[in-house]
């Protein structure tokens, strides 16, 4: 049995992409069970750069996906993932519980923001909220009723006219489509993806059982959970560790390797705190080196040094068996690196993150400075890092607890460093 989750440590874009292909080698099965088409996990293999919204990123190594029933599903993004990858040879499975991102999610979600005078999110657009929140008011469609026809009919008759309403009369959003045109084009989709349709939480439980590997993919990130998360600057499903047991329908007993995905410095999309952001310099370099913009809306991250009282309260929430490194490339070439190893509140130093965001606010960073490192991209070993490198990773790794597995040390499967 071995079932192993890879999950995203601070706001999402860790590299979980990345991780995931590179661990998907030797899995039979590779699954989504959260978030929607809000994520956007990158792979980089051969020089070439493939993107994924919604497809778990096993799909590079050609082995069986999943898309279990914590995920909100777009089938139109479906549609065009599946023929950008082309669907020679793509083996995919979908739980019938999964939520259905219909096109007034999507108004929904714009209509939400635009009226939040004070704290708007920045969400992705995508609809992901609103739909978790018909799933919660139990009033969503699921993919069960998107593959039957009779099904999908009624229950598009007893939802449109509501969220139309809500848009128009709330939003003052004109709705550009009519109940038969949504009908006409999410029937056919429905057709058309019928034969995905797989009991996920039985076939992964039956694989762990007959000791095959399956790996989980999260999405999003640890602090944007909807609990446990900066509330409100959150999104809507559950990132941490605990959401593949409810995302799947498993025991939690089944996992037995909890990979937690740490960028080298911190970043983030969209509003909400950020203790460690910088915005002078050493900011733009690790913008630019790092190339951080959006992968789904391409914005700009907010970017920030590392902070380990956010990391040891990731381990808290994750239980991370083992944590991946990403992108210490980018720190390449600054001449000192920073940490946040505590928060001073007032005039009290704390080693975790507040629990609020008023909290948060009072947070000053206390820093530790290292030596800056220089990463050729030649190094293949652990003990081929630089010295001063490898004194940074060792401090995390000290500090939060948990043995470092894997370095990542560029966007290419093959710039990947494994540590014993
Ligand atoms: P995810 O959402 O966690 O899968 O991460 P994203 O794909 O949104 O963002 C990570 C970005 O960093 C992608 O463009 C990756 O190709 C890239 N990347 C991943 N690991 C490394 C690394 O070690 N070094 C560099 N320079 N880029 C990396
Ligand atoms: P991956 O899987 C980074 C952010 C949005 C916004 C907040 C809520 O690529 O790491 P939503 O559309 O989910 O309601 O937006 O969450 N967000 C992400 N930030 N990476 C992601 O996914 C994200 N998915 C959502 O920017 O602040
Ligand atoms: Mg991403």
């Amino acid at each position: 049995m071995a079932g192993t989750i890879v999950i995203g440590a601070q706001f999402g874009d860790e590299g979980k992409g990345k991780v995931t292909d590179f661990y998907s080698d030797k899995a039979d099965l590779v699954v989504r069970y959260q978030g929607g088409n809000n994520a956007g996990h990158t792979v980089v293999v051969a020089g070439k750069t493939l993107k994924f919204h919604l497809l778990p990123s096993g799909v590079v190594q050609g082995k069986r996906i999943l898309i279990g029933a914590g995920v909100v599903l777009d089938p139109r993004v479906l549609k065009k993932e599946i023929s950008d990858i082309g669907s020679k040879g793509m083996d995919l499975g979908i739980d019938p519980r999964t939520h259905i991102i219909m096109p007034w999610h999507n108004l929904l979600d714009e209509g939400r923001e635009e009226l939040r005078t004070t704290k708007k999110i920045g969400t992705t657009k995508r609809g992901i909220g609103p739909c978790y929140a018909d799933k919660a008011e139990r009033i969503g469609i699921r993919f069960e009723e998107l593959v039957e026809e009779k099904r999908l009919q009624q229950r598009i008759r007893e939802v449109f006219p509501v969220k139309k309403a809500i848009l128009e009369k709330v939003y003052n959003i004109k709705v550009p489509f009519g109940e038969n045109e949504v009908f006409d084009e999410y029937n056919a989709l429905g057709k058309e993806f019928r034969k995905y349709l797989c009991d996920v939480s039985l076939e992964v439980c039956e694989a762990l059982e007959n000791r095959k590997e399956v790996v989980f993919e999260g999405a999003q990130g640890t602090f944007l959970d909807n609990d446990f998360g900066t509330y409100p600057y959150v999104t809507s499903s559950h990132p941490i560790s605990g959401g593949v047991t409810t995302g799947v329908g498993m025991p939690a007993a089944k996992i037995n390797r909890i990979i937690g995905i740490v960028k080298a410095y911190t970043t983030r999309v969209g509003f909400g705190p950020f203790p460690t952001e910088l915005t002078d310099e050493t900011g733009e370099h690790l913008t630019q080196k790092g190339n951080e913009f959006g992968t789904t809306t391409g914005r700009k991250r907010r970017v920030g040094w590392l902070d380990l009282p956010m990391l040891r309260t990731s381990m808290r929430f994750n239980g991370f068996t083992e944590l991946a490194i990403t992108k210490l490339d980018v720190l390449s070439g600054l001449k000192k690196v920073k940490v946040c190893h505590s928060y001073t509140v007032n005039a009290k130093e704390i080693k975790y993150f507040p629990y609020s965001n008023k909290g948060l606010e009072k947070a000053v960073p206390n820093y530790r400075e290292f030596e800056g490192f220089e990463i050729t991209g030649k190094e293949k070993k652990y003990s081929e890092l630089a010295k001063n490198a490898r004194a940074y990773l060792e401090y995390i790794e000290k500090e939060i607890g948990c043995p470092i597995k894997l370095v990542s040390v560029g966007a290419g499967r093959e710039d990947t460093i494994l540590k014993q």
